[in-house]
């Protein structure tokens, strides 16, 4: 059976009778949670496959039935290492530590990965981060965005999350929406290159895409490969499930023949990349997500309806803003500094700023900046 091996710290001294009452207490899991004392204040345990919440109610009248300090002492400091442990897994609904017999087919995983991966990961070594400019903080900024990164030092931002222009023919107010591929992607990466360049160690890039499949062009994949080109670390990857399935099966000359169906999707993509390492720190206090958040976000399949005030707005692409504020509080900290190089009409800016997020958003159009800013304003209170 394997275990997972944690070294247990003690505030007092763990002394024969902390031992005695551990070991009795811990007999009762059936060699499910054991330990090896390392020394006066060391402990060695090994965990595999526990119920947690018996666990800690266990442990709450052992405790009661005991009374000195360094016992007392002993079973909280058994119960803090245990919940500390990353790796669990939920069953009927409790916190059970993974099995590794069962869960674990790979033998030394960490140490595998990391060799596999160690000629990507951790490719920036400037950790050193520069104040944003006064002017860019909490601002909208009407200017083609490569000009305006252009500006900006180095290392300055948290998260950049966005939407870049489909090229689907769409009306934009300013700018064509049907360049060549060539172009179109050649654009987009130097905004992205630059994006690299001010985002700090360990920040963000969400770039949300929908590919144009009639043109056959998987645009995530094409952005991805770039990204990884250039260095960046793929942090993973979210459907957006929109669930319009009023969309029509197929084209009549495709209809009901293997020649050249035509595959249908309701959903699109949020691909997540990070600079240099795929942390990035943030204080406790400036956390924002719950727990039933996270355990239900970090599922990768988001259903989201998509924005349905386009009109209102009077733009043609807008996401939603359930959708940005969900990435900014599962990948981001409150405070932190939050780009949209693509901002339309401000969905990123707005929802940062109700989420106590600082931002700069910047889109080529002024008219979209003119709605940008007085979404801005409503949301102030
Ligand atoms: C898909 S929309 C983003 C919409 C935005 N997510 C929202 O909810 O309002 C893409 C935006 O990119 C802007 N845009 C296109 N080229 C640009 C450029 N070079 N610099 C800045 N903005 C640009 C367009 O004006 C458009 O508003």
């Amino acid at each position: 059976m394997e275990y997972k091996e944690v070294t247990l710290k003690t505030t007092k001294e763990f002394d024969e009778k902390s031992k005695r009452v551990v070991k009795s207490f811990l007999d009762e899991f059936n060699r499910h949670i054991y330990f090896e004392p390392m020394g006066s204040y060391e402990v060695k345990l090994f965990v595999n496959n526990l119920d947690f919440e018996r666990f800690k109610s266990r442990a709450l009248e052992v405790k009661a039935n005991n009374g000195e300090e360094e016992v007392l002492s002993a079973i909280d400091d058994l119960v803090e290492a245990v919940n500390s442990i990353g790796s669990y897994g939920l069953k009927s609904g409790k916190r059970v530590y993974v099995d590794f017999n069962k869960e674990r087919k790979v033998k030394n995983r960490k140490q595998k990965s990391e060799k596999r991966t160690s000629s990507i990961r951790n490719t920036e070594k400037s950790i050193e981060e520069n104040i944003l400019p006064f002017e860019y903080e909490n601002a909208i900024v009407c200017a083609d965005s490569l000009d305006v990164l252009r500006k900006l030092p180095n290392n300055c931002i948290d998260v950049m999350i966005t939407s870049p222009p489909y090229n689907f023919g769409l009306e934009y107010e300013n700018g064509a929406d049907d360049k060549k591929w060539d172009d179109y992607f050649n654009q987009l990466f130097a905004i992205l290159e630059e994006t690299k360049r001010v985002l700090k160690y360990g920040g963000r890039m969400i770039i949300n895409v929908q590919p144009l499949f009639s043109d056959y062009i998987p645009t995530h994949h094409i952005i991805s490969k770039h990204l990884l080109d250039i260095g960046m670390l793929w942090k993973g990857e979210i459907l957006w499930e929109k669930n319009n399935y009023n969309c029509k099966y197929t084209a009549w000359g495709s209809w009901k023949s293997p020649s050249s169906p035509y595959l249908k999707y309701t959903w699109e993509f949020i691909e997540v990349f990070c600079k240099g390492d795929l942390k990035h720190s943030g204080k406790t206090e400036d956390i924002d997500i719950t727990a039933e958040e996270f355990k239900k976000w970090v599922v990768a399949k988001w259903s989201i309806a998509p924005e349905r005030n386009m009109k209102e707005y009077g733009h043609p692409a807008m996401f939603p803003e359930n959708l940005v504020s969900r990435c900014l509080k599962l990948f981001s900290f409150k405070n932190d500094i939050i780009l949209d190089v693509f901002n339309g009409v401000g969905t990123t800016t707005s929802v940062a700023r109700m989420l106590d997020r600082r931002y700069l958003g910047v889109d080529i159009s002024t008219e979209y900046c003119n709605v940008a800013e007085k979404r801005l304003a409503s949301s102030l209170f």
